[in-house]
């Protein structure tokens, strides 16, 4: 056989460098961190080796050591000192997250994103206000429209307290044009959201919701969150957020729905993000600390894959691990 067509020949060692398409930067990587009002010293998360909640008095130090590895943003995700019925922390002005938002942006140059949503602020868990009959009907969770007005004052006080940029979480309808009316009213025009437009109600996010405290005390996520059997539904959600203002769309979770990154990269032409979770860093520290894998190659092909499929930036909990490698030169 005469075998003119060799892909091979380009896959020697000087020439792969030319000719590769996808490429993991620093830049691209946004660290979760967990700012923890009931903590005075670091709390280690035990299902997601390597993170801890901090103490706000902490949370500048945090933030510094993951600029030193490269990382410029954050994501915040707040521990309140209480929790209530209606998720009051959430936007008090000395909230968690406020007062770590105000010490970051005074004594740091990271770019701050603020989680927006209210499950670690409720006593039951879920992420806005419950309806009065839910516990005794399944079918019953939270109330959207009610939420809404929640989730404005929140962002106004995340505002306030000096948030780069509001990451609303909780899947309620209108959530982003809710967002984008109250910031452009108070004159936080500048202010951009990044939707989490496209949450599935996935498995994948147990140890988050040990390490935040925030796993629903009744029933499930599934009346809000996205089903994962869902994939046209992800399209509708992606251009709904567009509509109402949102400025870049997040997939989450990521490796377990490359289709949808995709997808939502084709839908949109804004940025395009995709949230590594915490189950996903989970089993890859589980599987590497049997020896199974190699950690620190399962996580670049990881992150690889997320970008390939279409993600402009990705959350990971492998943010400062992967940026020391890339600085390192790897
Ligand atoms: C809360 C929230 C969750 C995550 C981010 N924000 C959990 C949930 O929806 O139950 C998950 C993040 C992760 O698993 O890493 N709205
Ligand atoms: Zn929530």
């Amino acid at each position: 056989m005469d075998i003119t067509k060799r892909p091979r020949r380009l896959r020697s060692d000087g020439v792969r460098p030319l000719i590769s398409e996808t490429a993991l930067s620093p830049a691209d990587l946004i660290a979760p961190v967990f700012v923890d009002a009931t903590a005075d010293e670091r709390v280690p998360i035990e299902s997601m080796p390597g993170h801890e909640r901090v103490p706000v008095d902490g949370i500048v130090e945090r933030v510094q050591e993951v600029r030193e590895t490269g990382v410029e943003a954050v994501m915040l995700f707040g521990i309140p000192a209480e929790k209530d019925e209606q998720g009051t922390q959430a936007w008090v002005d000395d909230g968690v997250v406020q007062r770590a938002l105000r010490r970051i942006s005074e004594e740091t140059d990271a770019y701050a994103i603020a989680d927006l949503c209210f499950c670690e602020y409720t006593t039951h868990g879920h992420c806005g206000v419950v309806e009065e009959d839910a516990k005794e009907d399944p079918r019953q969770t939270v109330d959207n429209d009610a939420t809404l007005e929640l989730i404005e004052r929140t962002a106004l006080s995340q505002a306030r307290a000096g948030a780069d940029m509001i990451a609303p979480s909780g899947m309620m309808d209108g959530m982003v044009g809710t967002i984008r009316d109250a910031l452009d009213r108070e004159g936080f025009t500048e202010v951009p959201i990044m939707s989490y437009a496209v949450k599935y109600e996935s498995a994948f996010y147990g140890p988050f919701r040990d390490a935040a405290d925030g796993a629903p005390a009744f029933g499930d996520r599934r009346h809000y969150q996205m089903d994962p059997a869902n994939r046209q539904e992800a399209v509708r959600e992606a251009r709904l957020d567009i509509e109402q203002g949102a400025d870049v769309l997040m997939v989450k979770p990521a490796l377990p729905y490359l289709d949808i990154v995709r997808d939502v990269r084709e839908t949109t032409d804004l940025p395009v993000a995709a949230y590594n979770v915490s189950g996903e860093y989970a089993m890859l520290h589980a599987a590497s600390e049997k020896g199974w894998l190699d950690l620190e190659e399962v996580a670049r092909e990881s992150l690889l894959s997320i970008k390939r499929a279409g993600a402009d930036l990705i959350l990971t909990y492998f943010a400062e691990s992967i940026a020391s490698e890339c600085s390192a030169g790897r």
